[in-house]
């Protein structure tokens, strides 16, 4: 077994603010779940993070069950009080993968973003990001960041739809493979740095700027499966300050909040 991501080797591995105070589940149902609690009902702070070395539900986006195998994966919530409007909120996840991806290039590693908050190398996802949020009215009380990071999957058996799509940093790192508590750190770290960008408009185009230069979506032919089911193609061409995807689409361009990316091909020439 790996070294756990146990609240002593968080402590010795973490740099900054965030990661502080630690609670350290060897085994739990979602990170998430428990930070939520944590927080509403016990005042968890900023920057506190809940980590475990195996989820027995882990939660994806749109329902889904997030995968892991014990002391396999960089599993952790991170509790966040934005003290913004829910609409503000648009482009968390958006720096939050920023920050996975910069985290990553940290170490060697061509780390670069799907929107909306998918990590990636080599166009296979490598950690995604699940936002959760507890309202005040129309405010955030609470927004939980759940992050998951496929660290050492050799001798995995990973599930048969996962294995042309995903990755892991075993796989993907160039030298010795880092333990996980540094990974940890280094993510913290640098959400530490980007959050700030979020939460003071007065930045946000520096986290554009930041986000655009990783994101492996931006002049590529993508189709994009929406809300509400339908598949629509284009060219995807920015990042909104809302955080939204605007894409070329055949009848126009159009701005996207919430989708799913199913396909990406190369950059069109000049010709397309
Ligand atoms: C996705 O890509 O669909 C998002 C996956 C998010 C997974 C992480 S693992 C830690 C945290 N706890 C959860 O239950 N989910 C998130």
């Amino acid at each position: 077994m790996p070294i756990p991501l146990s609240a002593d080797a968080v402590a010795a591995a973490i740099q900054g603010r965030f990661g502080r105070p630690c609670r350290y589940l060897p085994s739990v149902d979602s990170t998430n779940s428990y930070a939520l609690v944590w927080a509403a009902e016990e005042g968890a702070g900023e920057g506190a993070i809940v980590t475990t070395d195996h989820q027995t539900a882990g939660r994806g986006r749109r329902g889904r069950t997030w995968f892991d195998e014990p002391g396999t994966s960089v599993l952790f919530s991170l509790v966040l009080r934005p003290r913004l409007p829910f609409e503000g909120l648009g482009l968390l996840p958006v720096a939050l993968g920023t920050a996975v991806a910069e985290a990553l290039r940290s170490y060697g590693i061509d780390g670069r973003t799907k929107w909306p908050n998918d990590v990636t190398v080599n166009d296979r996802k490598i950690a995604g990001i699940l936002v959760e949020t507890k309202l005040i009215g129309s405010r955030v009380d609470i927004a939980v960041a759940g992050i998951g990071l496929n660290h050492d999957w050799s001798g995995v058996e990973v599930p048969s739809g996962l294995t042309d799509v995903a990755t892991s940093l075993g796989r993907e790192a160039p030298g010795v493979l880092p333990e996980r508590p540094d990974v940890l750190a280094r993510i913290l770290l640098a959400i530490e740095e980007l959050y700030p960008l979020v939460v003071d408009g007065s930045r946000v185009s520096e986290l554009l700027d930041r986000a655009r230069s990783l994101s492996s979506v931006l002049g590529r032919r993508i189709a994009i499966r929406t809300a509400d089911g339908t598949l629509v193609g284009g060219i995807a061409r920015d990042l909104m300050p809302d955080g939204g995807l605007k894409v070329d689409a055949e009848r126009g361009s159009r701005v996207f909040h919430v989708g799913e990316i199913e396909q990406l091909r190369p950059i069109p020439g000049p010709s397309d």
